[in-house]
């Protein structure tokens, strides 16, 4: 089913838009961090830049066929790609899994909370889902953290459940529904 373009989303920091090619080269440079791929599980390293161009391909096919909606973080104030957020969605079900990383020298700074609240909103509102859900590794506090502070709840822990560079890692799963968001006072402590 092909939808209308892909929005542009706006956050206090960040502008949330559709990945163009030309950002293969700064997607190579962020994404190819060895910190980045430690703790994802389709981002490969060494990274170079056809699998950057394959990925923007990629999103971009995924939002034209109704399965994704990744956007490229740009920050406002110097115009740097500094994250990557997005979902992909399972439209028979109305769901969503959620899914980011951050340049590393911008960790710590909230932007993977601001982008990934931008994208429940989208995902509850535009994309009428029912439930988002997300993963991270048990070893992955920083992701874990950002998951519970955009409200999203622990839906427990699969025990060993990837074997990432010869370590077994727990993965712990989350997730939010869209009553529970709108029960949400966004403006509150
Ligand atoms: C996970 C990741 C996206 C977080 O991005 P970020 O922009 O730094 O996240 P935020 O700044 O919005 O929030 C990070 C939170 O984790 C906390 N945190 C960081 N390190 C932590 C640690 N070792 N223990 C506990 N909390 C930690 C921060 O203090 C912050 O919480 P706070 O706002 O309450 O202080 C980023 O580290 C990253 O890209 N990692 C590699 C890719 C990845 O793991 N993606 C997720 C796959 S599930």
């Amino acid at each position: 089913m092909a939808r209308e373009p892909q929005p542009t989303l706006a956050t206090a920091r960040l502008t949330l838009r559709p990945f163009r090619a030309e950002d293969a080269e700064q997607v190579t440079a962020a994404a190819g961090s060895c910190e980045i791929a430690r703790t994802t599980l389709r981002i490969p390293h060494p990274y170079d830049p056809r699998m950057a161009e394959e990925f923007i391909a990629s999103v971009n096919r995924g939002w034209a066929d109704g399965t994704a909606a990744v956007f490229a973080g740009v920050e406002s104030s110097t115009g740097t790609l500094v994250a990557s957020a997005g979902l992909t969605i399972e439209p028979e079900h109305r769901r969503a899994e959620l899914g980011y990383w951050v340049r590393v020298d911008r960790w710590g700074m909230g932007y993977a909370t601001e982008a990934s609240e931008s994208l429940l909103q989208l995902a509850f509102t535009t994309l009428g889902l029912e439930r988002v859900h997300a993963h991270a590794f048990a070893s992955n506090p920083s992701s874990i953290r950002v998951l519970m502070k955009i409200g999203m709840k622990p839906e427990g822990v699969l025990r060993r459940h990837i074997l990432k560079w010869g370590l077994w890692q727990d993965m712990a799963m989350f997730g939010i529904l869209r009553d529970e968001r709108s029960a949400r006072c966004l403006d509150g402590p």
